[in-house]
């Protein structure tokens, strides 16, 4: 049996993909818990590949709740070189309109008691501190943004990412606050998903789709018909961007 080299992690508004054959699921047990769910093993345009929806098939799992190391390592220990993972964020920045795809480069962690590395307890050798300067794989990012140029999909191919505790939405100042610290886009799920990606060594980018824009930069409140909406339209993109990615 072949051995996938890619997964996706699914977010909100992608807890299945619809074109995947799928050909097995496997439950995987991690020193560190249950992942989301089985790994979805399937082929997406005759190519292999792994899916892994990060609030479960049935999308119950809020974010502050994810396994995020049961996740990466499950995925390490299939085999995974390269995960893209898909996230549903509010727009900060005026070019991140919602239904829009966004790839950032960049992070700020503003959560908070997740289990967020890999490098602690008894058995620890040495202590161990990795290079975040440049938190997304450069080739899985720059292999998402050719196939966005190449679809001729209108997106935005940079811009900080803000990683927030949820599971409420902010307040207007926080994301004024988020806003001064340099974040166009805010998301919870974002860390400590790519620290414990590349604690692991997996090359681990983002293909963010925003759902609305963030508390206060529209006008009135935020509504989950309004992110439903918004993440139909940029779901279908990141379909399209997917199916190109691993069929090239
Ligand atoms: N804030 C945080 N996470 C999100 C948002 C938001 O506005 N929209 C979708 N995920």
């Amino acid at each position: 049996m072949s051995t996938p080299r890619i997964a996706v992690i699914g977010g909100t508004g992608l807890t299945r993909l619809k074109d995947l054959e799928i050909t097995r699921r496997q439950v995987m047990h991690t020193p560190y818990g249950e992942p989301s769910g089985p790994l979805v093993f399937g082929r997406l345009n005759d190519t292999e590949i792994v899916f892994l929806p990060r609030h479960g098939a049935r999308h119950t799992i809020p974010p502050h709740e994810v396994n995020y190391r049961a996740n990466i390592w499950a995925l390490k220990n299939a085999g995974i070189d390269n995960v893209v993972a898909v996230a549903a964020v509010g727009g900060i920045g005026e070019e991140m309109k919602p239904g829009m795809v966004a790839i950032p480069d960049q992070i700020i962690d503003y959560t908070w008691s997740r289990a967020n590395t890999f490098f602690e307890g008894n058995d620890l050798e040495e202590v161990t501190h990795i290079d975040m300067t440049w938190p997304y794989s450069d080739s899985v990012r720059q292999t998402l943004i050719r196939a966005i140029d190449d679809l001729g999909i209108e997106a935005v191919e940079h811009g900080t990412y803000g990683a927030t505790q949820g599971p409420r939405l902010e307040t207007a100042a926080e994301i004024d606050r988020l806003e001064r610290d340099g974040c166009d886009l805010v998301g919870m799920t974002g860390m400590p998903e790519a620290a414990l990606a590349r604690e692991l060594g997996l090359n681990y980018a983002c293909c963010a789709v925003i759902a609305n824009w963030a508390a206060g930069r529209a006008e009135g409140e935020i509504t989950m018909d309004d992110i439903a909406a918004n993440l139909d339209v940029g779901m279908a993109r990141v379909k399209q961007i997917l199916t190109h990615v691993i069929s090239s």
